[in-house]
């Protein structure tokens, strides 16, 4: 989640702030995905119980087992189909008849005493994993079997699925010892066992699992009895009680000789029934989880209050396994697998998560894969809400969720959103949920959505639910509370956010002579062009929460009126012409908001005065901000107004205000960077900056916040990029260092964050230097220091004469110390800065001749080429150069002829943007700098 802020920032930026890869969340939602078109078995036949033995051979690195599953006839048919891993071996198969079918049963007085049914032929089918019983003649609807089935199977020891074995050593004796543990998720049972294994099929299971004396097995429910192995005295079965109705995939089984602690909930309250918490790890760690039990227990009395019913099993099993390899732990109903790293970690939500799974999953079951989108993202939602309880306070929750909804404001208003990539596709989608359950959250009120999500519970709890239902229960409760009109339907509501890759933006136009506004929706566009089709289809359902300055209270978030799905509305009765209105303040909805320009104005003032501008959240202070630059960006409003909107950041210390600065510094920086006006944007940006920076310090404080290690170091990197120069001094100085060192081709002693202002404002000599390590690079070293060393090297300069000078040697010269994917990285960095793509733009028209001959054979550098050397050029001068070029070698451009017809329509839409805008910024800049003195 930290991880959403990849998204937010341009590449050339990317790589100076240390961001993760894709929220680690959606794994689980893409794997989800893929099975929605899974093969269904038949339902003719249905599972009602299940009892199942399993003894692990960790030393042979096999198992074998014997499942017994009583099963009900929904149809006539002489076959059972199940699931059983190609790989699982079946040694014996056995079915039993108990009762008779239903017109039989009608007949008879007498129970039918078990009888032996004859079984004709087992198959497997080819690259399948099923199994198919056929029996010598047909049953009827009504007829209850028992299957019994033997089998061996293979203990994993490469991944952490199935049923899977891994080692560590204990460094007391410096003993190998191993643990075996199941992950099942999300279809893995059929690999240990032949089953039913989809997760609509919720019945109960007997577990009993073989163990060596010294060792200890764990599984969903308490240990009920031990018994004794007639043949191996060292070894013993444990049996365990019987659970709930659950799915397979929830079926836990773990074998350890780990050490645990104790946590009990509610002593202090006799009625509760007392959930013992236990946290096994191996000896050596165990002292690092002592923090992990107490989240735990906290976050389950989160939880139960949420759900207004007790977590139905008396105990819970919470293991940190080490060399776990899954990416998402094991969230086994009663029994939670997770990696050390995870359950020993500072942070919290990995935990929450976890326990959130624990309801919305095991004890309420998404159907089918396709309505388990629906739960992701309302575990989402119910993690941040356990997280933040949890936290309390004291710290804050990724800027839940602030960060994130950003994310999806850039990706939403995008031209194609999400490019190609299905990852980003899914976690956007499971994002705009989750917002829309704190959407309702808000406009509902908590009472009601709580109330919601405990009737939803109590009715599906141990069994299954469809997506739709979590919608349906919202629009009961809320009829019932009296908060919903009868016409609305929160199904409407939510289909109309969920089913578009869209969001809207709300416009507000006020009427200052009659205190009346209209307000208006269409979709929300944001990079230029905004030739969408269809667009005038979108339309929302819309919550209008309206602020206002005379009688200013952010407590109640009940709007004032839904568009329902209506394109414009008029609100009536709006405070004097002299104060402000708020729309959708704390981000309610997921939606930016465009005010007329008298309005912004007024919450400029507002906003400017530092007596009174924390009456305004800072949630709602950096919503005014970020939608104020991101409108303007988009062309929607004018660039003076939103610049007046960061007036108030010179007393503004909080980072969550600050937090959408940075990205637009970023945004609005490169798009002006190649007009004269840049450099008036620097100097605004070191005046902006430098109070702010200098009052953090250079160096973090002892105990200080993550909020505020962040500002310092955002503010430090784009303090740099600007030019600061304290910055820069101190960078010179540190790669210096490197200069001077005897051998500095052994490492890297240079802070990443040096790098770049170094080769950005440093000399020539400096850059040549980095150059050199680049071309005498060891391959003994890491590749990924390589690669961010040329990233740098690329992406940072603003000098041509570098850029040049590394054109020539990888493309002209073709250095051997260069691969093709060098080549294409360089490219891909010299579209960060307008230095970096003109230069490129102007060596490709020299070298026309020579660079042709050269890509020849290399389409994918060529097109590339030409798309970095001419699609971001954003000014008239720019468009002048492309169109010549384009003239000039009409035919020649190939493969790439495609690219550069693109390019000239996207530079002619920027191009009028710059026209428009460049000057009005010019003015701002000009007026705030004088009065600033400089
Ligand atoms: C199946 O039902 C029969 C009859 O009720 C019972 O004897 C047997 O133990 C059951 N088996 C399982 C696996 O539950
Ligand atoms: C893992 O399992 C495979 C197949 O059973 C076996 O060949 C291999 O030796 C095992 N590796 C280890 C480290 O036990
Ligand atoms: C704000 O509104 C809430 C609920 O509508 C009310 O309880 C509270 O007293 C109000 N606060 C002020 C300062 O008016
Ligand atoms: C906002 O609405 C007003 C009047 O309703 C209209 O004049 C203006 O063009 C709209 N602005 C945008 C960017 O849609
Ligand atoms: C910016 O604010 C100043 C001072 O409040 C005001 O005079 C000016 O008109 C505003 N600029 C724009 C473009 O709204
Ligand atoms: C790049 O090579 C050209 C000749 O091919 C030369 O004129 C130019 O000076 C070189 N530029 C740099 C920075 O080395």
């Amino acid at each position: 989640m930290a991880a959403k802020k990849l998204l937010l920032l341009l590449p050339a930026v990317l790589f100076l702030l240390e961001v993760d890869a894709l929220g680690k969340r959606s794994i689980d939602l893409i794997a989800a995905h893929g099975l929605i078109s899974d093969g269904r078995l038949p339902r003719e036949v249905i599972p009602n119980r299940y009892k199942l033995e399993i003894q692990p051979f960790p030393n042979d690195g096999n198992f074998k087992g014997t499942v017994k599953i009583n099963i009900t006839w929904v149809e006539r048919t002489d076959e059972i189909t199940l699931h059983a891993d190609p790989a699982l071996e079946i040694v014996e198969t056995l079915v039993t008849q108990f009762a008779p079918d239903d017109e039989t049963e009608k007949l008879s007085s007498t129970p039918l005493p078990p009888t032996p049914v004859a079984v004709k032929e087992i198959t497997k089918t080819p690259k399948k994993p099923l199994l198919v019983i056929k029996l010598d003649k047909e049953y009827g609807q009504g007829t209850q079997a028992q299957i019994t089935l033997r089998f061996n199977g293979k203990l994993f020891n490469d991944t952490s699925e199935g049923l899977f074995r891994h080692f560590y050593i204990d460094s007391k004796t410096n003993e190998k010892k191993w643990y075996i543990a199941s992950h099942l998720r999300p279809n893995l049972a059929r690999r240990v066992f032949p089953c039913f294994d989809e997760p609509a099929y919720k019945v109960p299971f007997e577990i009993s699992i073989a163990r060596q004396r010294k060792m200890v097995a764990l599984s969903n429910t308490p240990l009920k009895s031990t018994s004794n192995m007639d043949k191996n005295p060292s070894w013993v079965w444990d049996h365990f009680d019987e659970t709930p109705p659950m799915s397979t995939f929830t079926v836990g089984i773990v074998v350890t000789d780990f050490a645990s602690y104790i946590y009990n909930t509610s002593t202090e309250d006799a009625l509760k029934c007392v959930l013992q918490v236990k946290v096994w790890g191996r000896p050596d760690y165990i002292s690092s989880l002592e923090d992990a039990g107490k989240k735990i227990v906290k976050s389950m009395k989160i939880l139960e209050d949420f759900w207004g019913t007790s977590y139905p099993f008396p105990k819970l099993d919470c293991l940190a396994l080490p060399n776990y390899q899954a990416t998402r732990p094991a969230d086994n109903w009663g029994l939670i697998l997770f990696k050390e790293s995870e359950l020993g970690s500072k942070t919290t939500w990995h935990i929450a998560q976890e326990l959130v799974y624990q309801w919305l999953g095991a004890m309420a079951t998404p159907f089918w894969w396709s309505d388990a989108h629906v739960n992701h993202a309302l575990a989402r939602y119910l993690t941040a809400y356990t997280t933040i309880q949890l936290l309390d306070g004291t710290e804050n929750y990724n800027n839940w969720p602030i960060t994130m909804l950003y994310s999806i404001y850039y990706e939403f208003s995008k031209r194609y959103p999400h490019g190609k990539s299905t990852a980003i596709k899914q976690d956007s989608a499971s994002t705009k949920t989750e917002l829309v359950f704190r959407m309702l959250n808000y406009t509902l009120g908590e009472p009601t959505f709580k109330h919601a999500m405990q009737k939803f519970m109590a009715d599906r709890q141990f069994k299954t639910f469809f997506g739709d239902d979590i919608w349906s229960t919202f629009t009961e409760q809320a009829r019932n509370d009296g908060v919903l009109d009868p016409s609305m339907s929160i199904n409407e509501i939510a289909a109309s956010w969920i089913t578009k890759d869209r969001l809207p933006v709300v416009n507000v136009t006020r009427n200052y002579q009659d205190n009346t506004a209209t307000i208006h929706q269409r979709v929300y566009l944001r990079e230029r062009p905004h030739d969408v089709p269809d667009q005038e289809k979108f339309l929302w359902w819309i919550p209008i929460v309206m602020i206002r300055q005379d009688k200013l209270n952010f407590t109640n978030s009940t709007p004032t009126v839904w568009m329902k799905k209506e394109r414009q509305i008029t609100v009536t009765d709006l405070p004097k012409s002299n104060k402000f209105i708020i729309i959708n303040p704390e981000e309610i909805g997921p939606f930016p908001v465009l005010y007329d320009n008298d309005n912004w104005n007024m919450l400029a003032q507002y906003l400017a005065d530092n007596k009174v501008r924390t009456t305004i959240p800072v949630n709602t202070r950096a919503k005014l901000l970020h939608d104020a630059w991101n409108l303007a960006y988009a062309g929607d409003l004018c660039f003076g107004t939103a610049l007046n909107m960061t007036l108030f950041l010179r007393y503004e210390r909080d980072y969550i205000a600050w937090d959408p600065v940075f990205t637009m510094i970023d945004h609005i920086g490169r798009h002006i960077d190649s007009s004269e006006v840049h450099k008036k944007f620097q100097s605004y940006v070191r005046l902006l900056l430098t109070p702010l920076y200098e009052e953090l310090g250079n160096e973090p404080q002892e105990g200080e916040s993550d909020g505020r290690a962040h500002l310092r170091s955002s503010s430090k990197v784009f303090l740099c990029q600007a030019g600061y120069k304290p910055c820069i001094d101190e960078a010179q100085a540190a790669f210096r260092k490197w200069m001077e060192s005897d051998n500095p081709d052994e490492g890297n002693p240079v802070a990443n964050q040096y790098i770049c202002p170094v080769f950005k404002w440093g000399t020539n000599e400096e850059w040549d230097f980095g150059l050199q390590r680049i071309i005498k690079f060891p391959a003994t070293r890491k590749a990924n220091e390589r690669t961010y060393l040329l990233k740098t090297l690329a992406g940072c300069p603003i000098d041509a004469w570098k850029i040049e000078k590394l054109l020539n040697i990888t493309v002209l010269e073709e250095n051997g110390n260069f691969t093709d994917n060098d080549v294409y990285l360089i490219f891909s960095m010299l579209t960060g800065g307008a230095s970096g793509y003109t230069t490129l733009f102007n060596f490709l028209e020299k070298n026309w001749d020579v660079i042709k001959v050269r890509f020849e054979n290399k389409p994918h550098l060529w097109n590339s080429l030409i798309t970095s050397a001419t699609t971001v050029f954003k000014t008239q001068e720019g468009l002048d150069m492309v169109s010549e070029l384009y003239l000039e070698k009409q035919g020649e451009f190939g493969t790439a002829d495609f690219v550069i017809e693109k390019a000239l329509k996207n530079i002619k839409e920027e191009t009028k943007w710059s026209n428009e805008n460049l000057p009005v910024i010019e003015r701002w800049l000009d007026d705030y700098l004088k009065i600033n003195d400089v």
